[in-house]
């Protein structure tokens, strides 16, 4: 089993992170309840364009989209990582029914009632789709990939998901993939593109300040579910964009000297005043970046829709 599939507890997480130098916690754990509606509301926010970037390649470029993913197969199987409520793929399933395509969605999330609201919504509005929704963490679903499909498969991985692992782990989890994927199968990522540096910074550091509330959720978090006695509002967040790397990163800074005590771990973990947290990594990528990767990890990029602004990119791969 590959490094990036092992799956640790919360706990054991959170442990780690608070033990280290510098003291990091994983964005994986932002999306509780309150974590998943804190995020709805930053896909509206003015400053967060990444999703309306990506629902206008969608909207705008649905047949040309249909044309990469129908060629020389009779039908195909689209398997959505992460699924969510599924509202842009809705786009594409919506076009592809109109031309009597043959396919079958099958959306992948780890929270159940995301996939039954997901399930019962598109069935309401395609009632001829041919949908078969699997809950639980991609990385063990796709163990079963072989086997389960027999014709074209075409993964999507979309929203910059990707953005939120590190280089390293990116390049395990595409090989992953393409370990359960057939020489005619197809990878369709979202990336969000290297642009003006002040752009990308105050989308994750929006005037309204849900971002910080969303990264602030996790210290929540952690006092509800490992009996944490963090006091949020001696925490601030804190959010940087690197041009050089890339990276969009946040933290969040403990304003004063503390010690916090988290009663399942039985352990107190002291903070130095302007102490900060690593909480979150956002790559933003370049071309040859997308390029790199893909070679990387044993694919290559065989065509690319943007935005009418350039700032985001769904890239469609092809396993070599
Ligand atoms: C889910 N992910 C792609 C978002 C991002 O842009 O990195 C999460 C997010 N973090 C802060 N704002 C949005």
């Amino acid at each position: 089993m590959q490094t990036a599939i092992k799956q640790n507890t919360f706990a054991d997480d959170v442990m780690k992170g608070l033990s280290g130098t510098p003291k990091f916690l994983s964005s994986k754990y932002f999306y509780d309840d309150e974590g998943s509606r804190l995020f709805l509301e930053i896909m509206k926010l003015p400053e967060y364009y990444l999703t309306r970037a990506e629902t206008e390649i969608f909207s705008t470029q649905t047949r040309q989209i249909f044309e990469a993913f129908a060629e020389n197969a009779a039908g195909f199987d689209l398997i959505e990582l992460g699924a969510g409520d599924g509202s842009k793929t809705s786009l594409l399933v919506d076009f592809f029914l109109k031309q009597n395509a043959v396919f079958k969605y099958v959306p992948i999330d780890i929270s159940a009632e995301a996939l039954n609201l997901l399930t019962e919504n598109f069935q309401a509005k395609f009632p001829t789709l041919s949908i078969q929704s699997e809950q639980g963490d991609y990385f063990q679903t796709l163990e079963t990939f072989k086997s389960k499909f027999d014709r074209r498969k075409i993964i999507l991985f979309l929203g910059s998901n990707i953005g939120n692992f590190a280089a390293d782990q990116a390049v395990v989890f595409f090989k992953s993939l393409r370990e359960v994927m057939n020489p005619n199968d197809l990878l369709f990522v979202g990336f969000d593109l290297q642009k003006n540096p002040r752009q990308i910074r105050q989308a994750y550091d929006d005037k309204q300040g849900v971002t910080a509330q969303f990264n602030l959720n996790l210290l929540t978090r952690i006092n509800r579910e490992l009996g944490a006695n963090f006091s949020v509002p001696d925490f601030s967040h804190y959010a940087t964009y690197h041009p050089i790397d890339g990276a969009a990163r946040s933290f969040l800074i403990s304003r004063k000297a503390q010690t916090v005590s988290i009663e399942v771990l039985n352990r107190q973990f002291e903070f130095a005043d302007w102490e900060p947290i690593f909480m979150e990594i956002s790559q933003k990528y370049s071309q040859p970046m997308i390029e790199n990767l893909a070679k990387t990890s044993g694919f290559e990029v065989s065509q690319y829709f943007f935005d009418g602004q350039k700032f985001y990119s769904n890239a469609l791969w092809k396993p070599v």
